[in-house]
């Protein structure tokens, strides 16, 4: 008989894995600061814990489409509710783009490094990811590499903006060259709530019917837990992401709690500042030691230890004994010496501070 893993399509096994068992460990240990997952450590507020205990009381009924909450989103990007899907958290999006616009054979670009989620959910839709390495400086987008990559199989591009984990916005004058092709193309706006100087690209949507952008609450909004996103684009963008998400996929629960935030943009703020001063800390006291953390926009700085002489391996093994939690970046240019952080509560932050003073000082 037919062994069961020659039934299943032949992409499965070739996929690559999005490994996020470092939560089971995390879960496991509440006593280690979790810097390593660009979550907001601050817990949601009284006001959504209401709000999402009041939905619960509903939970027997089956939800709507959430008119009078695409209207609220919709609105802050100059949009109506024709021009939004919510999700369960963006990484809906990211694989429902996938299953949208890749066929067997087709080709996505995006640079390397990028989310980490990306490659395997185009992977299991057996299309082939182009992967194009980052400038070796300034850890920027090169651009002129992923034009060059673009041929007749290219029916999907990336970009994040700012990117993840290199933390840096791509120009507008060089995102309008990738919107000029005409290929289906996605800005991933995740982490931008915590950059008020910079505007959405939803102009963009206006222009160039391809373009949609995928955005999460679940950085400054501090809402990975309780799963909630969406994508924006031309109604009949909309439309298609429609179809291929599942009907109910953003349960009372979740949308109670993203209305209940909205309506209380205090809570963002005191989010978005907290992040803010620590990640000047972090830079500056990085800075201090030698080590080179890159300028970044999110909640997350990529950090090179190269004049450490340290490896990405053996710094987390060394912040795990101090109960901090780091994330891995794979090799960069052949180079491995980079690790990412991410702002956690104040004693988890002081606690980095120390080990890196520990671990790095003279
Ligand atoms: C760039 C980017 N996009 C999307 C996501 C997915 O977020 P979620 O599914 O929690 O909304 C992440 C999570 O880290 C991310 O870094």
């Amino acid at each position: 008989m037919t062994k069961l893993k020659d039934m299943f399509v032949p992409w499965l096994a070739t996929a690559r894995e999005y490994n996020y068992s470092i939560l089971d460990h995390a879960w496991g240990h509440p006593e280690n600061a979790r810097l390593m997952l660009n979550e907001n450590p601050l817990p949601p507020s009284e006001k959504v814990v209401q709000a999402v205990a009041d939905a619960v009381r509903k939970g027997n009924r089956y939800p709507d489409s959430y008119l009078r909450l695409r209207t609220k989103i919709a609105a802050k990007y100059d949009m109506g509710p024709e021009n939004i899907e919510l999700c369960n958290g963006s990484s809906e999006i990211i694989d429902s783009m996938m299953r949208l616009f890749l066929k067997p054979g087709d080709e996505i670009i995006m640079s390397n490094p990028t989310f980490g989620l990306y490659p395997p959910r185009a992977e299991l839709c057996g299309a082939k990811v182009v992967q194009v390495p980052v400038m070796k400086d300034t850890m920027q987008y090169d651009v002129e590499k992923m034009l060059a990559s673009v041929n007749e199989k290219t029916k999907l591009i990336l970009i994040i903006s700012p990117n993840n984990p290199t933390g840096v916005f791509i120009d507008d004058a060089d995102l309008e060259r990738f919107c000029e092709l005409g290929i289906p193309l996605c800005v991933d706006e995740a982490y931008l709530d915590y950059c008020p100087d910079y505007k959405t690209k939803a102009y963009l949507i206006k222009k160039y019917p391809h373009v949609f952008l995928a955005s999460t609450f679940s950085k400054a909004f501090g809402f990975a837990g309780i799963r909630f996103g969406f994508m924006l684009g031309t109604e009949e963008m909309a439309q298609a992401f429609k179809a291929m998400l599942l009907p109910w996929n953003v349960g009372l629960m979740a949308a109670a709690a993203a209305e209940a935030i909205l309506d209380n943009p205090e809570e963002v703020q005191a989010k978005v500042a907290h992040n803010n001063k620590w990640m000047k800390i972090f830079t500056k006291e990085l800075k201090e030691l030698g080590l080179h953390p890159y300028p970044a926009n999110g909640n997350y700085m990529l950090v090179d230890a190269a004049i450490t002489g340290k490896t990405t391996a053996q710094i987390l093994t060394a912040a795990l004994e101090k109960n901090i939690y780091l994330k891995r970046i794979g090799e960069i240019h052949g180079n491995n010496c980079y690790f990412r952080v991410t702002p956690g509560l104040d004693e988890e932050n002081e606690r980095f501070i120390e080990f890196i003073h520990e671990y790095f000082g003279k």
